[in-house]
């Protein structure tokens, strides 16, 4: 195991000093409640019963929207823990505004401007350059073996590159992969958190429940202190409205990570909405949804492709709930501009809107195409029959 890393030497000097935004009600939150300059009067909107809960005027109730919400979302923690059993406390989770601001906060607290990078592995999630590039921070890439729709890791590669660079503070990985729909080997990751490297080691889980959670990576947060997992409720919870993502690691990092957060990012109807989603009725229900993504996506999508004469193959190892379809043209040939005409047709005369992925490495002729309902998909199987007729 890794006893190289010092958190303490990879936050950013100004994150490490920073005094936190503090108030009354950190301390105080019964009676009554003239400390944060809110409206005691209740909301001024008149929903007309339309939100899901009791919006009434009691400053007991910390559903009160006319109150700021909990800052460290403490009840909807408390439900994801019992629902992942991973043996860890509120102290190792983080709440963020979806994963994309889990992102964003780790780059700004670890990565230095124009002098930090980051470690990505392509192809893989876009935001991870995106928010490098908002904080002027560089970014590495290593790729995948896309051999054949591998999807792994260049394990040995990938930690020669970050033992030999201290500049990169932050390694992206991403499985089930985004748009690979593979599961990274469990192995080569816990390589590369028993490797020298100093820096810290991200895991993004937004699709683990589209395999299983015993092979997340969130167990052994209390073994590495160099790594963080994300997860989300945008996808297997249907939640993505709502912007809910977790960040799973040591307390010292989950601390720093609610130092530099929005004191209020979670509103209270997210909060709440998160809270009813992990109750034991709806996860029961998220589970036979997944299940049923699952079928549609193994038993009639996958096969229902492959009978199509365009379509070359489905690459990656289908652990998501999306498919990763490479398409050939009329002669068999992989052919981006083929593909980018049929994602056009697709959208432009049959209202199918599926992901166009060729330009990413290792995707080329790629189409991304997420798992819908039974219905939908025969619909998306005729439009690309009928669109590939007039190609
Ligand atoms: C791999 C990956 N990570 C993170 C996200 C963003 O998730 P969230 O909705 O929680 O911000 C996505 C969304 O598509 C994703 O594919």
């Amino acid at each position: 195991m890794s006893n190289t890393f010092d958190l303490n030497a990879i936050v950013r000097p100004n994150i490490l000093k920073l005094v936190p935004y503090r108030c009354a009600r950190d301390d105080y939150n019964l009676g009554i409640l003239i400390d944060a300059n809110e409206n005691n009067f209740g909301p001024a909107a008149l929903f007309n019963g339309n939100l899901p809960f009791d919006t009434s005027i009691d400053s007991k109730n910390p559903l009160s929207i006319n109150r700021y919400p909990d800052p460290l979302s403490i009840n909807t923690k408390q439900k994801f823990l019992s629902l992942r059993n991973y043996n860890l406390s509120i102290h190792n989770l983080f709440i963020g505004v979806g994963s994309d601001e889990v992102i964003d906060i780790l780059v700004r607290i670890f990565c230095i401007p124009q002098k930090d990078k980051i470690l990505i592995t392509p192809p893989t999630y876009g935001m991870y350059t995106v928010v490098a590039q908002i904080n002027d921070v560089g970014v590495v890439k290593l790729p995948l073996n896309v051999e054949n729709g591998a999807f792994q890791l260049q394990v040995d590669e990938l930690i020669d590159t970050v033992c030999n660079d201290p500049l990169i503070k932050i390694v992206w990985l991403c499985s089930p992969g985004n748009p690979t729909g593979t599961l990274l080997k469990i192995d080569h990751i816990k390589k590369i958190l028993e490797s020298d490297y100093k820096g810290i080691v991200v895991v993004d889980e937004a699709y683990i429940d589209f395999v299983s959670t015993d092979v997340s990576m969130a167990k052994y947060v209390s073994q590495y202190k160099n790594l963080l997992v994300m997860q989300t409720l945008s996808k297997s919870f249907g939640l993505a409205g709502a912007r809910v993502g977790f960040g799973i690691s040591s307390p010292e990092i989950i601390q720093i990570m609610n130092n530099v957060k929005a004191p209020y990012n979670i509103s209270t109807l997210t909060q709440t909405a998160a809270s009813d989603s992990l109750s034991s009725e709806s996860i029961a229900s998220m589970r036979r949804i997944v299940s049923e993504i699952i079928r549609i996506r193994d038993h009639f999508l996958i096969p229902k492709l492959l009978n199509i004469k365009n379509v070359l193959d489905i690459i990656g190892s289908n652990d998501a709930n999306f498919v990763l379809v490479r398409f050939c043209n009329n002669d068999r040939v992989v052919d981006n501009l083929f593909t980018i005409k049929l994602y056009k047709l697709l959208a432009d005369e049959f209202q199918v809107v599926v992901r166009y992925r060729g330009s990413e490495l290792g995707c080329e002729g790629c189409l991304r195409i997420s798992i819908g309902t039974e219905p939908e998909m025969t619909s998306v199987i005729d439009a690309i029959n009928s669109a590939l007729k007039m190609l």
